[in-house]
C-alpha cells in the first residue's frame, strides 16, 4: 500500500504540475478524488487490511486525500489569480494618454457676421422678415421698375428657372412684397443669399450674401439714409470706418448711389482685395423709386422711403482679411475653425 501510495503521488504530482489552466485542476480532481479515483480504489483496499493495521493504513490514505485537495485548491487559486493578472493587464488603461480631441460644432463665419448685422439693425428699430430664394420674375425685376428688356437686368446675370421663375439675384425681391402687405410705417430687413451667373474666382462667386433694409414713412430724406448707414457701418466695425459714397444707378431708387469702406486690409493703400483702389464697395443704395411705391401700393406723394442691400461675404472678406471667396463655401475645418465659435 505504501509503494502504491508513493507512486500515485508521484503521478499526481507530474500532472499537476503539466496543469495550466483551472479547466485542467478541475480534471484532476475528477482523476484522483473522483469516484474511479486512486483513492476510493485504495479505500475499497482497505477493507481487506486486517483491523491492527487498518487506522494506519487509513490515515495515509486520508493524509493523500487531505493533501491532494489541498495542492488542487492552491494550484486552482493561482491560475485564477494569474488568469484574473491577465485579463486586467490586457483592459489596462493608461491615463496619461493624451485624451481624444472633441470638435465642437460652431457657426459659420458668415452667419456669425450675418447675425451681428441682425442685431446691430434690430437695435436701430428694423424687423426681419424673409423672402424666397426661387422668385418670380415680377418680384426680382418687374416690381422694382426693370421693364422686360430693360438693359440694367445685364447686370445681374441671371439664374432663369424659367421664363418666368428665377433664383433671386438680390435681397431687394422682398421690396413689392412687404409693400403689399403692410402699410408705412415699414421699417425691415432681409438677410439671405441671393445668386449670379458669374465665373467663380477670388473675387465673385455664383452665390453670396446681401442684407436687404428697407424703410418707408411720411418725410424720409436721403440725410436719414446716409445718417442710418453711417451709424450701422461704424457699429458693425467697432469705430468710425472711413466710407464714401458714390452715385450710381439702380431702377428701383433714385437718387442711387454705391457705398464704399475703406479697405482695412492694406490700410488704403491698394491691395489685390480693393482692386488697388484703397476703397471697397459694400453696398448699393438709394431713396425707393416712386414707381416701385406704387407697384407696392403706396402713394409717392404721401410716402418716401429708402432701401440699401448690404454685401456681407466682401465685408466678411475686409474685416478678418480673407483674400478668397471660395473658402467660405469649401469646408475646410482649419478654414472654419479660426473663427470666433459663438
Ligand atoms: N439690390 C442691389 C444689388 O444687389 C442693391 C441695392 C439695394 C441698391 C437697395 C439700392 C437699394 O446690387
Amino acid at each position: 500500500m505504501k509503494e502504491n501510495i508513493a507512486t500515485v503521488r508521484r503521478e499526481f504530482e507530474t500532472d499537476i504540475q503539466q496543469a495550466k489552466s483551472v479547466q485542467a485542476i478541475e480534471n484532476l480532481h475528477v482523476k484522483y478524488l473522483g469516484k474511479k479515483g486512486p483513492i476510493q480504489q485504495m479505500m475499497k483496499v482497505l477493507r481487506e487490511v486486517t483491523p491492527e493495521e487498518r487506522p494506519e493504513v487509513g490515515k495515509w490514505i486520508n493524509d493523500l486525500k487531505v493533501e491532494f485537495t489541498n495542492r488542487l485548491d492552491s494550484t486552482l487559486q493561482t491560475l485564477l489569480h494569474q488568469e484574473e493578472n491577465a485579463k486586467l493587464l490586457e483592459e489596462k488603461i493608461d491615463v496619461t494618454l493624451p485624451g481624444r480631441r472633441r470638435f465642437i460644432g460652431r457657426k459659420h463665419i458668415l452667419t456669425h457676421v450675418m447675425d451681428e448685422v441682425i442685431d446691430i439693425l434690430i437695435g436701430m428699430g428694423f424687423s426681419v422678415q424673409y423672402g424666397p430664394d426661387i422668385d418670380s420674375d415680377y418680384y426680382n425685376y418687374e416690381a422694382l421698375n426693370f421693364p422686360p428688356d430693360h438693359p440694367a437686368r445685364d447686370m445681374q446675370d441671371t439664374f432663369y428657372i424659367n421664363a418666368n421663375v428665377l433664383l433671386r439675384t438680390h435681397t431687394s425681391n422682398i421690396q413689392a412684397r412687404v409693400m403689399e402687405q403692410n402699410k408705412p410705417p415699414i421699417r425691415i430687413i432681409a438677410p439671405g443669399k441671393v445668386y449670379r451667373n458669374e465665373a467663380i474666382s477670388a473675387r465673385s462667386h455664383v452665390f453670396f450674401h446681401q442684407v436687404e433694409a428697407l424703410y418707408i414713412n411720411k418725410g424720409v430724406t436721403f440725410a436719414d439714409l446716409l445718417k442710418a448707414l453711417d451709424i450701422f457701418l461704424n457699429k458693425l466695425f467697432g469705430f468710425e470706418i472711413e466710407k464714401r459714397y458714390r452715385p450710381s444707378y439702380f431702377p428701383f431708387v433714385e437718387p442711387g448711389l454705391e457705398v464704399d469702406i475703406r479697405c482695412l486690409v492694406c490700410a488704403g493703400h491698394g491691395c489685390p482685395i480693393c482692386k488697388h483702389t484703397g476703397w471697397l464697395e459694400v453696398a448699393g443704395a438709394g431713396m425707393v423709386h416712386p414707381e416701385v411705391l406704387k407697384n407696392g401700393d403706396i402713394d409717392p406723394e404721401e410716402y418716401s422711403g429708402y432701401a440699401w442691400g448690404l454685401g456681407i461675404d466682401r465685408l466678411v472678406m475686409i474685416k478678418y482679411h480673407i483674400p478668397d471667396i471660395r473658402v467660405f463655401t469649401q469646408n475646410d475645418l482649419r478654414f472654419l475653425s479660426q473663427f470666433p465659435s459663438a
